[in-house]
């Protein structure tokens, strides 16, 4: 059996850097336009809310803040309404994903080895909470219920792959290989 030592709280080692792919007015110009573009196969009842929401998310990964707007507009209820729906269902974002989506298994059998520690150990790195997204937008972290692999509990979940027997070091090994990744990368196209 794992053991786990319960860390002291301390400030999140992972420094943040804001660096978009897009920058934030072209993305918004973009969200306004792509938003337009799903409603137009809409008519404006409530009762499209649902489907119309889950259009958008399919679209960007997430709810933007803009595209919320508009739809409260076009179903005429108001945004609070419109956020008061969209948080009842957790199948909705209000961030965007991730480059590297990381998901924390807490189903029963990873609850048990340990899974609240390693989500913990996971927001202390990243310095960002469940449902979040790092400001670089490299990261993103949720919490998932059994992925059906609970003899490598606790598990978490990267990108696609599963990563089993997850310890708070193991998260550590986790980031600092993306770290060195992302060096060679920078390296590769520096040369380039
Ligand atoms: S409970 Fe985590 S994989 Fe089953």
């Amino acid at each position: 059996m794992l053991q786990f030592v319960t860390m002291p709280k301390q400030k999140p080692q992972r420094k943040l850097k804001i660096k978009p792919d897009v920058p934030a007015a072209n993305e918004e110009e973009l969200v306004r336009n792509q938003t337009a573009d799903i409603l137009r196969s809409y008519s404006g009842e409530r009762r499209n809310l649902i489907p119309i929401l889950q259009d958008i998310q399919s679209r960007f990964g997430y709810l933007p803040q803009e595209a919320i707007r508009q739809a409260a507009k076009f179903t005429r209820i108001t945004e609070i309404g419109v956020l008061g729906v969209a948080t009842f269902y957790n199948q909705f974002r209000f961030n965007p994903p991730g480059k590297h989506p990381i998901k924390v298994c807490l189903g029963t059998a990873c609850h048990m080895k340990g899974g609240q520690i390693i989500l913990e150990a996971w927001q202390r790195r990243l310095g960002i909470n469940v449902g979040e997204t790092t400001l670089d937008r490299e990261f993103s972290l949720d919490r998932v219920a059994c992925v059906g692999c609970c003899a490598m509990a606790p598990v978490t979940v990267v990108e696609e792959n599963i990563q089993g027997k997850v310890s708070p070091t193991r998260v550590d090994g986790i980031l600092l290989s993306f770290d060195i990744e992302k060096k060679q990368q920078e390296t590769t196209e520096g040369d380039s």
